[in-house]
């Protein structure tokens, strides 16, 4: 039923084309590190492992400031175009089995390795982290990733014109149904706060990885063996609906417009997945940016991220 046509390709292609051109770099020499972990990244909705706009880049800013660090950006497909579609329309409990097969086959990374998650891509890694604990995860750190999930899609990336109206309208019309669950990446992660019920019922991914319905002890023991979880929040997002959910805020249920916090939840207070307990043991480092989506500077990603958790 979702099939993206030669013509979507061609305008993914120009939408990456035309951005590819409006970041630039700014790269400065610092002395070598040479021991550091390796680091996996996972890239958010359309995007790719490797474009040099995204993740091409932060992997050179890695390489540049921690000489000698193995960098792996995962790909999911044959190609980045295929990275992108899959960005929408793969399953992502698929995902992360074949991402959990990749990794822990990657001979670079059998003792651990650091994990940065871009956007959707840092609620993967927290699956990575609590289905697949070998390799561990050392540090995780999420980037404006969205741990309890998104109830609107303001904004859908490289898909705007062509498909935001439809993912949008599949996702008011029937999130919840199985169909949709199995091939649509934003319905894994949609968190309905009118039907608390369904979503815990029938989100195949968000609900499973929050032990919502029940609670996975396997899930709460695993993620609770990471060294830091650190979770950055961008005050001025307009793509995440609520914002609040990349601190693993929420609305309050049955209803869209008071919020919770992850103290006040209650995957906090019943502990449901062992982060009332990280967040005593100080392991869960709160960190905000006073900016939009994903917008950090170079010099505050190697300030707040590679000098304090990378090297
Ligand atoms: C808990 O999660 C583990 C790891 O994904 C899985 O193998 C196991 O079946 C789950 N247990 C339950 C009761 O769902
Ligand atoms: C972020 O939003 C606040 C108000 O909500 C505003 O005062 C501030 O200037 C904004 N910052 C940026 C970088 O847009």
């Amino acid at each position: 039923m979702i099939i993206m046509h030669s013509l979507e390709r061609i305008i993914i292609s120009l939408f990456l084309l035309i951005n590819s051109c409006q970041r630039t770099i700014t790269v400065s020499a610092l002395p070598p590190e040479p021991t550091s972990k390796p680091i996996v990244l996972w890239h958010g909705m359309g995007d790719s492992c490797c474009f040099s706009f995204s993740l091409g880049q932060i992997k050179i800013i890695l390489e540049d400031q921690i000489p000698g660090v193995y960098v792996k950006s995962i790909m999911i497909g044959q190609d980045e175009i295929q990275d992108v579609e899959n960005s929408y329309f793969m399953n992502v409990n698929k995902q992360i089995d074949q991402v959990c097969q990749e990794l822990s086959e990657d001979r670079n990374l059998q003792d651990g390795y650091n994990a940065i998650g871009f956007s959707q891509g840092s609620q993967f890694l927290r699956a990575i982290a609590q289905r697949c604990p070998n390799p561990p995860i050392l540090n995780l750190i999420s980037l404006g990733g969205q741990h309890q999930g998104v109830y609107g899609l303001p904004n859908c990336g490289s898909l705007e014109h062509v498909l935001c109206d439809y993912l949008r309208r599949m996702l008011n019309y029937g999130a919840y149904y199985k169909f949709v669950q199995e091939r649509l990446v934003q319905a894994e992660y949609w968190h309905d706060p009118l039907r608390e019920n369904e979503y815990k019922k029938y989100s195949i991914f968000l609900a499973d990885i929050n032990n919502e319905l029940t609670i996975n002890e396997t899930y709460k023991d695993n993620l609770k063996k990471l060294k830091t979880f650190v979770l950055v929040k961008f005050e001025n997002d307009t793509m995440v609906q609520p914002r609040e959910s990349e601190w693993f805020g929420f609305y309050k249920p049955g209803q869209a417009v008071e919020l919770e916090t992850l103290q006040e939840s209650k995957l906090y207070t019943e502990d449901r997945l062992g982060l009332r307990e990280m967040d005593k043991d100080g392991k869960i480092h709160f960190l905000s940016v006073n900016a939009n989506h994903l917008q950090f500077t170079d010099v505050w990603f190697i300030e707040n991220v590679i000098n304090q958790y990378l090297i």
